[in-house]
């Protein structure tokens, strides 16, 4: 049996029924791109050879790319197959199973596509496809079947006469071929059809026609099918990865005592018994460690990281900092650019001050320090070990707090006696 594999990935479009202006496939789902989870998928194949071809805005796309992957631009946006015949030359003379993944279709995993190729190897066939069956296949093309039941062909959704627009076998697009079979079906395809595009799908009939053995895999969780074509579809793509981010995290030891309203972003990293409160964003490469409490009603932006047991707790933002162990902030607060130590106390509604209007700044606090409540630290500041600053003071800009100091007032000054 040929293993040799290359996958050629579709990511042309702009995605006109996005409305936007940022190519589709560039599109945010917790906190990467769409096409990243193809681009994830495809790693775990060890494919022989991978393709992506592009075209909108494809200097912004190719960002996203790894240096191994070829890239070929579509300059006319005329079709799949329009798309896949440009990436051909390419493959040279590879010999084997060519793969064909949308960059829209985020939600596949890589079993699925295990299984289909497997199915495909195994029976030989010219070509395999992954369908599903959904119960309103609407915006899909239609899985036709001749009355053996074998795949005899797709029909577009603007192409479908009344019964076949009934069929509620889809389409996911994600297809595999004998690479020779599909050089082939390629020069047979015409754009005989509404949108006067050269479709991939009309491969599938062109080969049944030439007498040519077609198979199907029927995809089991229908989840995975989705292709985001649509802000709607978006939403849809953006809860199914949130849920499974969040059930990771869920069988790695944490606590989420509402997934429902645990927003956290792809790449994050959470210890075991840390408990995530309703009503929480986390972004992406944020750290927490073990034991922490998280929320309710917090936003962890980029660059934060929690050392082992430290308590935020409500309507609280955290951004580029670091807390350290043991380290509590109960109560809304802002925390920016700022480098806290362990067993540090920071009082309700302390802000750190840290844009000047032009640079940010830092902030330091070290170990067991206490920050009384509604103190502004305009940074850079620092405050040493174990000092304090009392309910409401003001640290002015460049204000150096020595260790064991307690400072009070605007702007903030030494009590006598403190060292
Ligand atoms: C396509 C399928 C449809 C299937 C659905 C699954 C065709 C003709 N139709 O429809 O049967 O049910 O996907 O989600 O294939 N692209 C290019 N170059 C082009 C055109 C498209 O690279 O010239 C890329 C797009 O960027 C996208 C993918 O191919 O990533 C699919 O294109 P799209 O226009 O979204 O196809 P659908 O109408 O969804
Ligand atoms: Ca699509």
């Amino acid at each position: 049996m040929n293993k040799k594999l290359a996958v050629i990935i579709l990511a042309a479009g702009k995605g006109t029924r996005m409305k936007s202006q940022v190519p589709k496939v560039l599109h945010e789902i917790c906190g990467r791109p769409m096409l990243e989870y193809v681009l994830d998928l495809v790693q775990g194949l060890k494919a022989d050879k991978v393709i992506t071809v592009l075209g909108y805005k494809h200097q912004e796309v190719r960002k996203t790319l790894k240096k191994d992957i070829g890239v070929v631009i579509q300059k006319e946006i005329n079709g799949t197959a329009g798309a896949v015949k440009q990436a051909m030359p390419l493959l040279g003379n590879f010999k084997g199973t060519v793969l064909v993944l949308y960059g829209d279709t985020p939600l596949l995993k890589k079993e699925t596509i295990q299984k289909l190729l497997d199915h495909h190897r195994k029976n030989d066939y010219a070509v395999t496809l992954l369908t599903a069956n959904l119960e309103r296949p609407k915006g899909y093309g239609r899985v036709i079947r001749d009355k053996y039941g074998s795949l005899s062909k797709i029909v577009e959704e603007k192409d479908g006469d009344e019964f076949e627009l009934d069929i509620k076998e889809i389409n996911t697009g994600i297809t595999c071929f004998n690479k020779n079979k599909l050089t082939e079906a390629l020069k047979e395809v015409k754009p005989n059809n509404r949108k006067k595009e050269y479709y991939l799908t009309d491969c599938i009939g062109i080969l049944y026609k030439n007498n040519e053995l077609t198979g199907t895999v029927v995809l089991e969780d229908i989840n995975e099918a989705l292709g985001v074509n649509s802000k709607i579809d978006l939403a849809k793509a953006y809860s199914t990865i949130q849920k499974r981010i969040n059930e990771k995290f869920m069988e790695a030891g944490v606590t989420l005592v509402d997934p429902g309203s645990a927003f956290i972003n792809y790449g994050t990293k959470i210890g075991q018994d840390s408990i995530i409160y309703p009503f929480t964003v986390i972004d992406k490469n944020v750290k927490i460690g073990k034991r922490c409490s998280i929320g309710p009603f917090i936003h962890l932006r980029d660059g934060t990281s929690l050392d082992n047991d430290v308590i935020v707790g409500n309507f609280l933002e955290v951004t580029r900092s670091k807390l350290g162990a043991k380290t509590i902030a109960k109560h809304f607060s802002y925390i920016g650019d700022t480098l806290i130590g362990r067993s540090v106390n920071i009082g309700a509604g302390t802000v750190t001050a840290n844009f000047d209007g032009k640079n940010k700044n830092t902030t330091v606090i070290r170990d067991n320090a206490f920050i009384g409540s509604d103190s502004i630290l305009v940074a850079p500041v620092k405050v040493g070990k174990g000092a304090k600053t009392g309910a409401g003071s003001v640290l002015i800009r460049n204000s150096v707090v020595k260790d064991g100091q307690v400072v009070v007032g605007v702007p903030a000054k030494p009590i006598k006696n403190s060292r």
